[in-house]
């Protein structure tokens, strides 16, 4: 595995891999690494000759009072777990090679995708995820890039952003990673107690609790009931505290008054400190 450490150095790596013929594929992360993240890497090795991964703890998307300094940064484990899983080239620079002296752009998609749900709590965060992956892609120049599903409204926000600003990278989004009892795998799950940890699987089985309100067509099932449904299972562990329970049409991120077409339900959720992100998406064929 090769180690690019600026802009330059991994451009003129996935270059020399392009003249030649070779597809390259692309994920972004911020190390810690998981098998969410191992998952993105599998898709990319699955479709692509080269695979680059990037690991960046990218100060712009953190607020002021997150977790930035505290971060996970396990730098040796995260390069040996790529290389055992067959990754050609990381990624990694340093801040300063990033945000030099006098770095003056940001890249903004618009409130309508990036307003509502984590949005509204974190602002300027996806300023911070849309500046550094307009970047990375321009560093890398891959052919497709891979992100999770567990964070869908990153995905959504970023395919928006790729398109309009016409990258020509295509933006694949793979089905989120689970532990054995539903928590969603993440780098965040190494802050939570032992009894945290025992509580947090809650969040997936509420999610399941509301797409099967959602699901069932029932008159009435609209989104009151979903939600209802989500909170009730929620309220059995009550160090669980709800910061945003929403659904939304998975495509656009509107809020929708009853489940229809392809549906994001999305908690974000506190377990002490600790924020933790969950969803589910899901077709709704009967609408009213
Ligand atoms: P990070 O949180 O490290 O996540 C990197 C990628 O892994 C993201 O696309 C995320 O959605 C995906 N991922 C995380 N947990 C996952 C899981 N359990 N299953 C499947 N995929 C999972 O997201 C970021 O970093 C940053 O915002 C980044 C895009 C790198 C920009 O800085």
């Amino acid at each position: 595995m090769v180690i690019a450490t600026t802009a330059r150095a991994v451009r003129k790596l996935s270059g020399g891999w392009r003249r030649k013929g070779f597809t390259v594929g692309f994920v972004p992360t911020m190390g810690a690494l998981h098998a969410g993240h191992l998952a993105l890497v599998a898709a990319s090795k699955v479709r692509h000759d080269r695979t680059v991964v990037s690991i960046f703890v990218n100060p712009m998307q953190f607020g002021p009072r997150d977790d930035l300094a505290r971060y996970p940064r396990p730098s040796a484990r995260d390069r040996r777990l790529l290389e055992r899983a067959g990754v050609d080239a990381l990624y990694r620079p340093s801040p300063a090679a990033m945000y030099p002296q006098g770095f003056d752009t940001a890249v903004e998609v618009g409130p309508r995708l990036t307003g509502g749900l984590c949005g509204r709590y974190r602002p300027g965060h996806f300023r911070g995820v849309t500046t550094v992956v307009a970047k990375l892609l321009n560093a890398v120049r891959p052919d497709e890039a891979f992100f999770g599903r567990k964070d869908a409204q990153q995905a959504v926000v970023i395919r928006r952003m790729a398109l309009d600003l016409d990258t020509g990278v295509r933006i694949t989004v793979v089905p989120t990673v689970r532990e054995r009892d539903g928590l969603a795998m993440s780098s965040r799950n190494a802050y939570l107690s032992p009894a945290e940890r025992r509580s947090a699987p809650v969040i997936r089985r509420a999610l399941i609790a509301g797409r099967k309100v959602a699901l069932s067509g029932r008159k009435g099932a609209g989104t009151g009931a979903v939600k209802a449904a989500v909170r009730r299972v929620l309220a059995r562990e009550p160090a669980v505290r709800v910061q945003y329970l929403e659904l939304v049409d998975a495509d656009t991120l509107t809020p929708l008054a009853y489940p229809k077409g392809k549906v994001l339900l999305a908690v974000a959720a506190h377990l002490g400190r600790t924020r933790l992100l969950d969803n589910v998406v899901f077709t709704a064929r009967r609408g009213r």
